[in-house]
């Protein structure tokens, strides 16, 4: 982003944003902050639009499984307050290398959960990840693909589990490693169209970008890790 940018980020933060995100931001560094600011501006937008309402009329109400609910709980589960209640809009977002991915169900069933992932593939291309990340099934059938197609999925099964957490809420406060998701039902795949022939269960989507990976779970909260 230039400079220009940047200042115009910094005018809709303080606009737009709660007290609590402003002092999350506050505590970072330059870059992760005008990361966070940006992506925060953009999901308050984004929600405000599929809302049909006014962005400024949103505020952050964030949901952390250790610290709950409050004006001064700004991580965790994102969600906005309208009109003194609890909008009517599930959320999840993730940041990657740049990129942000949104994803979002306006008036959504009772008990129904969402969460997305967007992975870089080089991210999770090191040493020793498999072994922390992967349960023993995983890491089997990891090695039984071509030798090509493993660093995809490798990255495919890691934003798989982020999402997943991210739709129960509880994060990585589970043991990646205990948590099985090549068959979990209400999840899904995206890929670059462009990047390579997509595999039979990966939805080619254009709004990936090149060299990542996105998932999305969406389902009920009571889910058996
Ligand atoms: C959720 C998590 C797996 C995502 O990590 P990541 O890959 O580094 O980051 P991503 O950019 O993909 O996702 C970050 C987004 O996940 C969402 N998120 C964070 N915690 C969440 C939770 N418990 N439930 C649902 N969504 C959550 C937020 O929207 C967050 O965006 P933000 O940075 O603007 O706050 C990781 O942050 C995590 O495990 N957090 C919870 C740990 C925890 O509970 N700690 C206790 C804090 S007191």
């Amino acid at each position: 982003m230039d400079h220009v940018d940047s200042a115009a980020i910094e005018v809709m933060a303080a606009e737009l944003l709660s007290s609590a995100e402003v002092a999350r931001a506050n505590a970072m560094a330059t870059a992760p902050r005008f990361d966070f600011l940006a992506s925060r501006v953009a999901q308050q937008r984004f929600a405000a639009e599929l809302l049909g309402v006014p962005a400024s009329k949103l505020t952050a109400a964030y949901e952390c499984p250790q610290c709950g609910t409050g004006a001064d709980v700004a991580h965790g589960r994102p969600g906005y307050l309208l009109d003194g209640g609890s909008a009517p809009l599930l959320l999840s977002a993730s940041r990657a290398s740049g990129w942000l991915l949104l994803a979002a169900v306006v008036r959504p069933g009772k008990g129904l959960r969402l969460g997305a992932d967007l992975e870089s593939v080089a991210a999770t291309e090191f040493a020793g990840f498999d072994e922390v990340a992967l349960t023993a099934n995983e890491r089997r059938h990891l090695a039984s693909m071509e030798p090509g197609r493993r660093s995809w999925e490798r990255a495919r099964l890691w934003a798989r589990k982020e999402a997943w957490l991210k739709m129960t809420g509880e994060g990585l406060r589970v043991r990646p490693d205990s948590l099985d998701v090549l068959d979990k039902p209400g999840l899904h795949d995206y890929e670059p169209f462009s990047d390579h022939e997509p595999s039979s269960h990966h939805e080619p989507f254009s709004g990936v970008p090149s060299g990542f990976v996105a998932a999305l779970a969406i389902g009920t909260g009571a889910v058996p890790l």
